[in-house]
């Protein structure tokens, strides 16, 4: 019994100890990490992606994780999957939509495969359309597991990771999304993550942006593109961002949130690199790091084609952009079927 008790003690000990050591490791890691010149490597280069995420991993088991800090690289599971969308009789994608919505949103997502997410809204140019979501409250799991599988049945677009799906946790929506199309979608040739809030306009997105007959661009990422700008240190912030969690006072230029879109070379070697730095809660600010990261600079879009906020809705001025953020379903339902009037000629920009 003694001997069994001092055993115990010496592995409590033991495992302490280690545990100490790994967190002096990981936090000298860090630090040599954040504390590299002005927006400098964020990983320091002798160390190969698998150990730094084996210690990444150990890290985050070994204390309690701060509310904001998401946990990945993790094994999430797919809860509801659709692995040969991207296949079919008319080929590999050329555009594949990841669209981010809760599974709450059962409307938006309607209001989406009607209006701009409909797959065949390009003529001649194939698109696949995917609705990632997370889990719901724990409160209406089962009211809502059996309406989304139903929708999921009608539709089969339905894309369900296995972690709760709330703001914090969308930086890993996007990642799992990009791992599924890693897995399932990597031939097509372009991969856009966009919100459910917002309006989109494929036609210019595909013609006027991606150009299906252009040449491949494997550095390509485009929309609305945030210079300058640094985390907000006060808790009131929507966005706030701990420096526990981010040290640096500065954030490389990213692509908002609402929509962006990237070459599937490019988005490969994003989810690469983004299981080796510390991920980020804000998705669109995490995809900037990972772009520096790559030394990778996202391409301006034609002015005015990506709006971050709300305009009056005008048929003309809405063919010449690519996407408008906040736009409610009822609006979007009410706009289309105008939108989509082709007899209306609009004056040459
Ligand atoms: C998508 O568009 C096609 C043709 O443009 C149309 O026939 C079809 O009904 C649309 N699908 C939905 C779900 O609205
Ligand atoms: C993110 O998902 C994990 C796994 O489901 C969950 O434990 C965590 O609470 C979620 N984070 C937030 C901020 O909701
Ligand atoms: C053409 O435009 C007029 C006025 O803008 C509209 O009332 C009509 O429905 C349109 N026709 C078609 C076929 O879209």
């Amino acid at each position: 019994m003694k001997l069994i008790r001092e055993r115990l003690g010496l592995r409590v000990l033991l495992s302490t100890a280690l545990g100490g050591l790994l967190i002096l490791l990981v936090g000298q890691l860090l630090d040599s990490r954040t504390s590299s010149m002005d927006l400098g490597p964020l990983v320091p280069t002798e160390l190969t992606g698998d150990t730094l995420s084996t210690l990444r991993k150990f890290e985050w088991q070994a204390r309690t994780p701060h509310p904001l800090d998401p946990r990945y690289p993790y094994p999430y599971p797919f809860l509801l999957n659709h692995p040969n969308k991207c296949e079919g009789p008319k080929g590999t994608p050329f555009l594949l939509m990841l669209v981010m919505t809760q599974p709450q949103d059962v409307g938006v997502r309607q209001a989406i495969r009607e209006t701009w997410g409909n797959e065949t809204s390009v003529p001649g140019v194939v698109i696949r359309r995917l609705f990632v979501l997370g889990l719901p409250p724990p409160l209406f799991t089962k009211e809502l597991r059996i309406l989304l599988e139903e929708e999921d049945m009608e539709h089969g677009d339905l894309l369900q990771v296995g972690f709760l799906d709330t703001y914090n946790n969308l930086t890993l929506k996007v990642l799992m999304g990009l791992e599924w199309m890693a897995q399932h979608c990597s031939t097509a040739r372009y991969v856009l993550k966009v919100d459910g809030d917002v309006f989109l306009n494929p036609s210019f997105l595909v013609q006027q942006l991606l150009q299906p007959n252009g040449p491949p661009r494997p550095d390509f990422i485009t929309g609305y593109i945030y210079r300058d700008t640094g985390p907000l240190r006060s808790p009131d912030y929507k966005w706030y961002m701990p420096p526990e969690l981010y040290s640096q006072d500065k954030y490389p230029p990213y692509c908002g949130g609402p929509g962006y879109v990237l070459s599937v070379p490019l988005a490969l070697r994003v989810l690469a690199v983004a299981q080796t730095i510390k991920v980020i809660y804000l998705e669109d600010v995490f995809i900037g790091l990972c772009l520096h990261q790559l030394g990778v600079k996202p391409t301006p879009p034609p002015p005015q084609t990506f709006l971050m906020y709300p305009i009056e809705y005008e048929h003309c001025t809405f063919h010449r952009l690519a996407l408008v953020h906040q736009f409610q379903s009822q609006e979007l339902l009410r706009i289309w079927p105008d939108f989509q009037t082709g007899n209306i000629t609009c004056p040459v920009a």
